[in-house]
């Protein structure tokens, strides 16, 4: 879910050149959001026209780098350098979401053989198989595993069904076929110097560079008429009748205001740092407007017309510096992933989790479910925090697979040379998809007969191909060094995964609601709980300067603990330990004195008296814990004056919401002992040695 990077200008000569460095440039300013692969697309020069389609695509997997140097190699004629009044180039970076990284799965994605329609895409098309599968009955052919081709190919159908269609009509009618999350910006060779971009709950905004100086005003907000809506509620494959444009609202600007517009520069970008060196001037996309530019007029159409729609979209002035608007106004990557998480869980779970009819369905592993449960055993195998995920879903997964399920440190595992048979289903989960160790396990355990199930963060990454099937964790790019985003999202995976193995087990029927349920309100609790930040940050004042930290917990939140622990470690250098509350009086009790920072998660969950015992044992050895409970638990607060209460959720996703204070804790007090928190000492985001 990368980078889209469009630039046109209007009345502005450029050369070709100057657009192919201005699009490599912007994709260099999103490089930071992490990708695999990379692709632009422009308007070809006659000269150079040896497929014989007017609009020319380089893509390439790896590095922007890469493609700046086949855009060398290919475009070094004179004919590049001639300057163009007007042009439109649209780039892009892929982080693979369908389909591994490769030359024709990245961007811009083409509607056919000619390049009639271009289209770059950040996100997940949900229903993409649909469409897909529709379009190949039409007798169109898929070169790409991508959900993105569809989007191409589904325009390009409505443009053979209605010619007289605008750009803008056809992006709008195809964008009402599509379910899931998209920022999306189109290209055509039917509609020359015309962009039109949208999105749905992926980030978009529009850059504006003129002389004169474009007000909010200028920038009209547009609805379908009511007939043209009615049509537009139509889904394919009906008929959808030709109608007039949209006409202008009664209090928008007179027309020739509008066309007073002239030499204009627009750039459609992910977010601000790709443009910032242009312009200051931006218009934040809202979910499904659909922005189009026309002889160099700019408007935004919307689908439909709701209560709260405003009139206009208001063109903000930039005031931040680039290296700011990268992190997104966070100071480090690893803060900017923690605050991501009431997205990106949405986004693991979009496409799989169905709350109106309260289902699961994995669809990259749907077709192995039978042979799943059939098995011997599953074996969950992985390092570090994605060790942890596993740690902390073993026993939902036991509950609800009624299987038995053994969790693996890769390392310790190949040290033994487990035993593993046919019948056996291993799990590798890693963030990277590339951990040595995990990846070696994966090899043995596949040489061995069992099923091999990849769950990564990485599309094409190692561990994703050599696995037999999979679940795609969609967490992202995670740049901090420190896992974060995805230990959440793998967490709700595996989940998913248990309520998708128990959907026939009536006896388990009440358990699943209400998985579900907190599955669906996850999002506003992990918001809930990022506001407990300031006091996490008072908390770490505390804290810094001692020498350790024991976190102790059991039940479903042991891995919390064990995470929060690891957290502290790596980014804090401080000594940190993940302690099982029940093992307290059979060692670490020894460690505890009025001196030693203690953390307990205390839940109101089944284990809340065991946990309540271990805290009197603390207690009573004059420790002053910090404590995790319960939002309004009285009788935990009372034992200590240092708490953070969390919400409340169904006893299985508990320790997605404790973990999250803990990721802020490791992260405020490595900021106040001085460490780097996106790059700690030592350490590499994919440790690919043995
Ligand atoms: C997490 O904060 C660590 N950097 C580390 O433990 C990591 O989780 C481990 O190396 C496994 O990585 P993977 O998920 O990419 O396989
Ligand atoms: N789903 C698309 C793909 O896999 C877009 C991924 C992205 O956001 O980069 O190509």
């Amino acid at each position: 879910m990368c980078g889209i990077f469009a630039y046109l200008n209007y009345l502005t000569p450029r050369s070709r050149q100057e657009v192919l460095e201005l699009l490599i440039n912007g994709l260099k300013r999103l490089e930071y959001r992490g990708y695999d692969s990379t692709g632009l697309a422009i308007d070809n020069p006659e000269s150079n026209n040896d497929d014989g389609s007017k609009i020319m695509i380089v893509r390439r997997p790896g590095k922007v780098k890469v493609l700046e140097e086949a855009v060398t190699e290919i475009c070094k004629g004179d004919e590049y350098k001639t300057k163009l009044t007007t042009h439109i180039g649209i780039a892009h970076t892929r982080w693979a979401t369908h389909g591994s990284p490769s030359e024709i799965n990245s961007h811009p994605h083409r509607s056919d053989l000619d390049n009639s329609f271009v289209v770059v895409h950040n996100g997940i098309i949900t229903n993409y198989k649909d469409v897909k599968r529709l379009l190949e009955k039409k007798g169109y052919v898929f070169e790409s595993d991508t959900d993105t081709e569809a989007i191409a190919k589904l325009i390009h159908h409505l443009w053979q069904q209605h010619p007289t269609y605008t750009f803008r009509e056809l992006v709008e009618q195809a964008i009402l076929q599509l379910e899931g999350a998209f920022a999306i910006a189109c290209k055509s060779k039917y509609f020359p110097g015309e962009c039109v971009a949208s999105r749905r709950g992926t980030p978009l905004l529009v850059g504006i560079k003129s002389k004169t100086r474009l007000s909010t005003d200028h920038i009209p907000i547009l609805y379908p008429s009511a007939k043209k809506q009615r049509a537009y509620n139509k889904k394919l494959p009906a008929d959808i009748p030709v109608l007039q444009p949209a006409p202008f609202n009664d209090d928008t600007p007179a027309e020739d205001e509008l066309l007073e517009v002239k030499e204009v520069e627009y750039f459609f970008a992910s977010d601000a740092s790709a443009i910032i060196e242009h312009t200051d001037r931006v218009i934040y996309l809202e979910d499904d407007d659909v922005a189009a530019v026309k002889d160099g007029v700019l408007s935004i159409h919307r689908l439909k017309k709701s209560l709260d729609d405003s009139h206009a979209r208001e063109i903000t002035t930039l005031k931040m510096e680039i290296q700011q608007i990268m992190k997104g106004n966070y100071d480090s990557f690893m803060l900017k992933e923690i605050f991501e998480q009431p997205e990106s869980v949405v986004d693991t779970m979009r496409g799989r989790m169905f709350f109106e009819s309260k289902t699961a369905v994995l669809g990259g592993i749907k077709e192995y479910i039978p042979e799943i449960k059939r098995c011997r055993r599953l074996i969950l195998i992985a390092c570090g925090t994605s060790y942890h995920s596993a740690v902390a879903t073993r026993q939902l997964l036991e509950e609800l697979t009624e299987l038995p399920v053994v969790v693996e440190l890769a390392s310790d595992f190949m040290d033994r040379h487990t035993p593993i048979f046919r019948d056996d289903v291993c799990f590798f989960i890693s963030q990277s998809g590339e951990t040595a160790d995990t990846l070696i396990a994966l090899r043995y355990c596949k040489q061995r007969g069992a099923l091999i199930v990849g769950v990564t963060n990485t599309v094409g990454s190692s561990i994703c191909r050599e696995s037999h099937c999979g679940v795609h964790i969609n967490a992202g790019p995670e740049i901090g060094v420190a896992s974060t985003k995805a230990y959440t999202s793998q967490f709700i995976s595996l989940v998913m995964f248990a309520l998708v193995m128990s959907e026939d087990r009536l006896s388990l029927q009440t358990r699943r609601l209400e998985i579900i349920e907190g599955l669906e309100n996850l999002a506003a609790q992990i918001r809930k709980v990022l506001q407990l930040n300031s006091k996490v940050q008072e908390l770490a004042k505390d804290l810094y300067l001692h020498k350790s930290l024991l976190i102790m917990g059991r039940g479903f939140n042991f891995a919390t603990c064990l995470e929060g622990a690891l957290k502290v470690k790596e980014l804090t250098y401080m000594h940190s330990e993940g302690i099982l509350a029940g093992e307290l009086k059979h060692g670490p009790i020894a460690l505890v004195d009025d001196e030693m920072p203690v953390l307990m998660i205390v839940m109101r969950d089944p284990v809340y008296t065991k946990c309540m015992n271990a805290l009197q044992q603390v207690t009573a050895r004059k420790s002053r814990p910090i404590l995790l409970c319960e939002e309004g638990d009285e009788e935990t607060k009372s034992f200590s004056s240092r708490y953070l209460e969390i919400p409340r959720t169904v006893d299985c996703l508990q320790g997605i919401l404790t973990v999250i204070p803990l990721q802020l804790l490791s992260y405020h007090i490595a900021v106040l002992r001085g460490c780097d928190v996106d790059c700690p000492r030592n350490l590499a985001k994919s440790v690919t040695v043995e």
